[in-house]
Parts: C-alpha cells; sequence; structure tokens
C-alpha cells in the first residue's frame, strides 16, 4: 500500500460532498491502491451538519480512509494537503445581482487561496466547484503567490460530460465513441460546447447531426443543463457534479484517455488573454495538463469563444480588488 495523501473538501456538509466524500473514500478518484486522510471544512453554522457526514464516513468502514479531520478553520483543513477540491461557496441569496455574489464569493477564495499558500503541499492540486467556479479559482489562486497559477483549476468537467452524452444520444453511440469534444470559457451560460473538431466512432460529428441541432439545440440544451436539473429535481445536480470531479482529479493526477475540458489559467493559447482562468482542450500525463493546441477554429467558434471569454473578463473587473 502507497502512503495516504492529504485531500481536503470544502463544503464538507452540502450536497455535492455528499457524493463526492464516499466516493473519494472509496477510492474512484485516485484508485483502489491508495489511502487517504480526509480533511473537511465547514462554515461554523454547518459544523454539526458535518459531524453527522463523519459519523457516516466512519460507519461505512472504508478501508482507504486513514483519518478524518472535521474543521471549521481554512488553515486546519488544507495542511499539507496534496489535493484540494473547493465545493463550498455562497449561494445567490434572493435579490442578489451578481456583482453581490462574485464580491461574497471573492471573500471566501481569498481567504482559502491565503490558507492554501501557507499549509498546503507545495505540490498541491485544486479544483474549484463553487461557483463562479472559474473567477473563484482565479482569486485563490491571486492569493496564493508561492503556489504556481496551474496548480488552481476551475470544473467544466460537468459541462462537458453532458455535451458527451448529448452527443451520443443524438448520434446513437455511446459515450466512448465520441473523441475531442470541447468545452471552451466559463462554467455558466455563456460556455461553448464545442463539438466542430469532434468525432463520433472515428467519423467527424458534424458529419452526423444536422448544423441547426448543433446550434438551436445542442448549444442551449448544454449551457442550461444546470437550469434544467433544478427545474426537474427541484434541486441543483449534485451527484453529477461530483462525478465530474472525481472525473477532473483523477485524470489530472493519473492521466487522462484523449482530450478532456479543464478551466485553467489562459495562457494567450487560441487567442484568449491570459490572467483568466479558462476551459481549454487538454491531455492529461503524468501529474500535469497540457493544452492541445492546433485546432483549426472557423468564425462561429471564435466569436463563441470571445463572448465566454469576455464574460470572465467582466467577472475579472468586478473582483479586481481582490486580486492579491
Ligand atoms: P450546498 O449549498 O448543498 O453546499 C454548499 C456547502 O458549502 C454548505 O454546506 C455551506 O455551509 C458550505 N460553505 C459555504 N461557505 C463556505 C466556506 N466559506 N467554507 C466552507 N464551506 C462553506 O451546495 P452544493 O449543491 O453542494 O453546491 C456547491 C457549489 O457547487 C455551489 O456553488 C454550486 O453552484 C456549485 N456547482 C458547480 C458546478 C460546476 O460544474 N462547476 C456544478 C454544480 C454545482
Amino acid at each position: 500500500m502507497k502512503d495516504p495523501v492529504r485531500i481536503a473538501i470544502t463544503g464538507g456538509a452540502g450536497q455535492i460532498s455528499y457524493s463526492l466524500i464516499f466516493r473519494i473514500a472509496a477510492g474512484d478518484m485516485l484508485g483502489p491502491d491508495q489511502p487517504v486522510i480526509l480533511q473537511l471544512l465547514e462554515i461554523p453554522q454547518a459544523m454539526e451538519a458535518l459531524n453527522g457526514v463523519v459519523m457516516e464516513i466512519n460507519d461505512c468502514a472504508f478501508p482507504l480512509v486513514r483519518d478524518i479531520v472535521a474543521t471549521d478553520d481554512p488553515n486546519v483543513a488544507f495542511k499539507d494537503i496534496d489535493y484540494g477540491l473547493l465545493v463550498g461557496s455562497k449561494p445567490r441569496g434572493p435579490g442578489m445581482e451578481r456583482k453581490d455574489l462574485l464580491e461574497a464569493n471573492a471573500a471566501i477564495f481569498s481567504v482559502q487561496g491565503k490558507a492554501l499558500n501557507d499549509h498546503a503541499s507545495r505540490d498541491v492540486k485544486v479544483l474549484v466547484v463553487g461557483n463562479p467556479a472559474n473567477t473563484n479559482a482565479l482569486i485563490a489562486s491571486c492569493n496564493a503567490p508561492d503556489l504556481d497559477a496551474g496548480q488552481f483549476t476551475a470544473m467544466t468537467r460537468l459541462d462537458h460530460n453532458r455535451a458527451m452524452t448529448q452527443l451520443a444520444q443524438k448520434t446513437g453511440r455511446h459515450v466512448n465513441d465520441v473523441e475531442s469534444l470541447i468545452v471552451w470559457g466559463n462554467h455558466s451560460a455563456t460556455q461553448y460546447p464545442d463539438i466542430s473538431q469532434c468525432r463520433v466512432d472515428g467519423k467527424p460529428a458534424l458529419e452526423l447531426v444536422e448544423r441547426d441541432w448543433y446550434e438551436s439545440d445542442f448549444i442551449p440544451t448544454v449551457q442550461q443543463r444546470g437550469a434544467a436539473i433544478i427545474k426537474a429535481r427541484g434541486a441543483s445536480s449534485a451527484a453529477s457534479a461530483a462525478a465530474a470531479a472525481i472525473d477532473h482529479m483523477h485524470d489530472w493526477a493519473l492521466g487522462s484517455d484523449g482530450i478532456v475540458s479543464m478551466s485553467i489559467p489562459a495562457d494567450g493559447s487560441y487567442g484568449i488573454e491570459e490572467g483568466i482562468i479558462y476551459s481549454y482542450p487538454v491531455r492529461c500525463k503524468g501529474g500535469s495538463y497540457e493544452i492541445v493546441q492546433g485546432f483549426e477554429i472557423d468564425a462561429f467558434s471564435r466569436e463563441k469563444m470571445q463572448a465566454t471569454e469576455n464574460e470572465l473578463r467582466e467577472e475579472r473587473a468586478a473582483v479586481e480588488h481582490l486580486l492579491g
């Protein structure tokens, strides 16, 4: 057996964590031979609920779980962690403007960025799930100057997985047959799920579906899927978000099969401005990721990629004063 790794999960008493923690504990993220120490963070008002979650983890008698820390102090939760899954965030309250939401979360993620900077392992891999995820990741990263910006990522894997299934179902194939699907940009309704590079069972996707379905059905369905789940379930996506977080971290740590979408610091690739966290096509290998270069971008894609880039720039401008 390997030495245990330390994994922090914030928002430990929330809906996503109620699925995520148990799957990590079962070995779904890092494999069946990787023991884990779970370091769970909550706000003081939710500590009792978090203690209930800890009781349930204990009651599972997971062979891989070596220890559990439950705390409301980010400096304790992030101590020596190898992986940080930042799920907890402040939800939009009644009458709250987008700017207020950005600011409320900016306050949380600047504190957590500093705590990561001061206490996490120097090789920590951070995934921000809590919304607005891309800009929250940017704030955490800017407040962690001793860590590399590339260690901070945000989750667009749920959008990627949603898009994979929509396309597989439309073409009557399985998700395993879909290659090179890309989600560009922000985890929001401006994201651009792009099938122009995609192959299904080896054939170009755009030769298998009508253009009108792609533009008027597929793209909005993927962009609005979160709202559709809330309408149907009366609660937001939780198990599928947890599954996507597992996929993101699994692939980053252990390698991906083909191309996946990850929100990472833009480096100018594909003409996207540096200084925002933007979803790109990446390949993961040996514990790191690399942007897949060389796709030809047509005018339709360019416009969509820029629209979501503009939204991320506006979000950044709204929290500029908190960027450290
Ligand atoms: P939830 O409301 O059930 O749980 C959030 C938990 O975070 C709560 O227990 C709350 O007490 C805790 N929390 C709040 N502030 C915190 C802080 N400063 N430190 C530690 N914990 C804190 O929400 P749920 O359903 O688990 O979703 C969590 C977040 O994930 C939301 O922001 C949601 O919008 C986002 N999300 C992101 C997705 C993505 O694809 N990137 C997909 C689905 C949800």
